[in-house]
């Protein structure tokens, strides 16, 4: 059935303008003023709401095992929380350990989302080793359509390579086109770091952050930037948390380093004294790189401001009480992560847009367009133009609410961000023209996402 949007305020990353918009067999086929419903059709009336193109989020993990256990949401939860939040996209980390073969892992991920997926997605695919088969499986992966790598400078002997194994994956990475994430940290410091924590006897969660301090997030940060430089690569930088890592990101963004920086969700609103709290309070919010000093939030929004952080994501990756609490005798065994699929769009637009920390059209650019465009999804996502999937968030910036785990659609038994006070949601969700999501209620259908395909679009072999 046809849908029409009617009397909205459009904003995208570069403007706002009053118009309606006409989708047909789920692509907007039309965008003009006061446009008439032919019969049959949906008509949604957006008065006194934006229209916003479809939120991207570029970082989450649904699928993970991951130290001992498995991270806690299905394609079907995390997809329903992230449409429920304002996110019609998601990429997620494709993640076989260095154990498993790479191939058969990114078919079981495909399989573990086909079918099961609300909104559409796609995969980073993590090169947790480079051995003889690598190549030739990359270029398999390449060529079904998962266009970005990733690699872990962390989690020493399950996600993470050594140098000489980031240098051959940037070579590769280079020669196919493909856009290379990575987890920014030193693993050999941060492993001699947590055994000396350990052997001192500081065990629990407020010494996960002593572990892995900033100089080790900007050391990661600075030698992925030369590699890059060294192999002519183009990169981003996952999760930066922290003003010495921003730094080495932007002096190797300022030398020409084909460099791109996201940050998450945490790290903008949350600081290190919520990994200190007593017991699995504190345990909730330890992730890698961890909640810093409350210093570095100031820097993170300025650079947000200023485009030095090109977008925002989540790191998505729930855990719950009962998983946490497998680190109650060492912080090391804590599972690292905190959700937030569900909350990131309506928590930097009250925390960013409405507290002035942030321009309207930043927040599109940094929260869709941009990954969008980094990870080869626009005009198709990201966008509000003619021949673009219907991807649409027609947003109540009047709502008033408050984050509570009692109320998620993520598949856990705590927020990390309880509590929290929002400006603003959804008040109505579509995924390439069909209606999924009405006043926080999923209203849609739960198999209708679908695996998007990528093409490799940098180095020279695709230069415009
Ligand atoms: O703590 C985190 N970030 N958990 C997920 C794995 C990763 O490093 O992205
Ligand atoms: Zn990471
Ligand atoms: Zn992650």
């Amino acid at each position: 059935m046809p849908l029409l949007i009617k009397n909205g305020n459009i904003v995208t990353a570069e403007t706002r303008y009053r118009a309606d918009i006409y989708i047909e067999d789920e692509t907007i086929t039309r965008i003009e003023e006061k446009l008439s419903a032919p019969p049959g059709t949906e008509v949604i009336d957006a008065a006194g709401k934006l229209v916003f193109p479809g939120f991207i989020d570029p970082h989450v993990h649904i699928y993970l095992p991951f130290m001992a256990t498995f991270a806690k949401d299905t394609h079907e939860t995390a997809s329903i929380a992230a449409l429920v939040g304002g996110t019609t996209t998601f990429i997620e980390m494709c993640c076989p350990s260095r154990q498993d073969d790479a191939l058969e892992g990114y078919q079981l991920w495909k399989q573990k989302a086909e079918g099961n997926s609300a909104c559409d997605y796609a995969f980073h695919m993590s090169v947790t080793k480079f051995d003889d088969k690598t190549t030739s499986q990359l270029r398999q992966i390449v060529a079904d359509g998962t266009a970005s790598f990733k690699i872990f400078l962390s989690y020493k002997n399950f996600f993470g390579i050594d140098d000489g194994e980031m240098y051959q994956t940037l070579k590769l990475a280079e020669k196919l086109g493909v856009i290379t994430t990575a987890h920014c940290e030193n693993a050999e410091l941060v492993s001699q770091l947590q055994q000396e924590l350990l052997v001192a006897g500081k065990i629990g969660p407020e010494w996960h952050e002593p572990s892995r301090p900033e100089t080790v997030e900007a050391e990661g940060t600075n030698r992925f930037a030369t590699f890059l430089e060294h192999t002519g690569a183009t990169g981003y930088v996952v999760h930066l948390s922290c003003a010495p890592a921003l730094k080495a990101a932007v002096d190797a963004k300022l030398r020409g380093v084909k460099l791109s920086v996201e940050s998450v969700l945490p790290h903008f609103l949350l600081d290190k004294t919520y990994a200190e709290r007593a017991g699995v309070e504190g345990m909730k919010h330890v992730m890698s790189p961890p909640l810093r000093d409350k210093r570095n939030l100031s820097a993170l929004w300025s650079a947000l401001r200023a485009g030095l952080i090109d977008t925002v994501g989540t790191d998505h990756c729930p855990f719950d009480t009962t998983q946490k609490l497998l680190g109650k005798d060492a912080f090391t065994q804590i599972p690292n992560g905190i959700p937030g699929i569900e909350e990131r769009v309506n928590l930097m637009y009250t925390y960013g847009v409405k507290r002035g920390s942030l321009d309207l059209h930043r927040f599109v650019d940094a929260l869709s367009t941009r990954a969008a465009k980094l990870f080869g999804l626009f005009p198709r996502k990201g966008a509000i133009a003619v021949g673009s999937d219907a991807d649409l968030v027609i947003y109540d910036p009047d709502y008033r609410g408050t984050i509570s785990a009692s109320t998620q659609h993520v598949n856990n038994d705590y927020s990390g961000f309880e509590g929290f006070a929002i400006e603003g949601r959804p008040a109505a969700v579509t995924v390439r023209g069909k209606v999924q999501v009405r006043d926080g209620a999923f209203v849609g259908e739960k198999g209708r996402g679908k695996f998007l395909r990528r093409e490799p679009q940098y180095g020279a072999a695709h230069a415009s």
